[in-house]
């Protein structure tokens, strides 16, 4: 059963709990006269968040679906949604387009590049492409301007069934969860750290944002120019013994 939280205006989280990997997977959609849906789920997933999604619109008045990067847990039913949604369109980064979606979608994507908008009504949702953050070629978030929310997927991940907004430390969370995936034998290496790292964090932190929505935990009220900032120094710490 998802849970729901509108965590800013018209924009609402719904989280899964998986209690056997202990992760929350959220998924963010906003009801505004264009909805759009930011993060499918996963196939397995979809009854579930379709029926969630139908306690705060018609899924079939989707007009936006869109997501970071290709995983199943960003886009893996982008189809089941565009079958039930006749108005629907995938919108990803041009690369995404290229190299996936065109071929993945039922139906064509839009692709975007940089400061791009995506305009739902009362909302604007500007892209960010940030290749390799928190990971794949593809990668890139979307920023609401207005209210300041970054919608940063898989940054700030954190462990656990915790709540939906805190103003709490959520970087030294995502510390714990870079750590335990170190140390996993499958998992290691999720966050790639590159010469590029720094300055994508910094373009983030340029924009100010005062909510930063995480795919996995909680999402975060508060400065997240300082957290992003702040980030950079926790991957260096972390990851840093592996940049030869
Ligand atoms: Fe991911
Ligand atoms: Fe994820």
């Amino acid at each position: 059963m998802a849970r729901i939280d509108e965590i800013a205006p018209d924009l609402f989280r719904i989280c899964i709990y998986l209690p056997h990997i202990d992760l929350q997977f959220n998924h963010f959609l906003i009801r505004d006269e264009q909805p759009l849906l930011f993060h499918t789920g996963m196939r397995r997933m979809f009854p579930a968040v379709r029926d969630a999604v139908a306690r705060l619109i018609d899924p079939a008045s989707l007009r936006w679906i869109s997501w970071s990067h290709f995983e199943v847990d960003e886009c893996g039913a982008l189809n089941d949604w565009l079958a039930i949604a006749p108005q629907a369109q995938a919108v990803c980064s041009q690369v995404g387009v290229l190299v996936n979606i065109e071929d993945f979608a039922d139906r064509p994507p839009r692709g975007l590049t940089k400061d791009d908008v995506i305009d739902t009504g009362r909302h604007r949702y500007r892209y960010v492409p940030t290749p390799h953050l928190p990971h794949g070629w593809d990668a890139g978030v979307l920023f609401e301007e207005r209210d300041g929310v970054l919608l940063c997927s898989d940054l700030f991940h954190q462990l656990g069934d915790v709540e939906p907004v805190t103003s709490q430390d959520v970087l030294g969370r995502w510390d714990t969860a870079v750590a335990t995936y170190q140390n996993h034998p499958i998992l290691m290496d999720y966050v790639p750290l590159t010469p590029a790292t720094r300055r994508r964090l910094e373009e983030l932190a340029a924009l100010k944002p005062r909510l930063l929505a995480a795919m996995h935990g909680s999402s975060f009220a508060g400065d997240g120019a300082a957290a992003l900032r702040e980030a950079g120094d926790m991957l260096e710490k972390r990851l840093g013994a592996d940049l030869c």
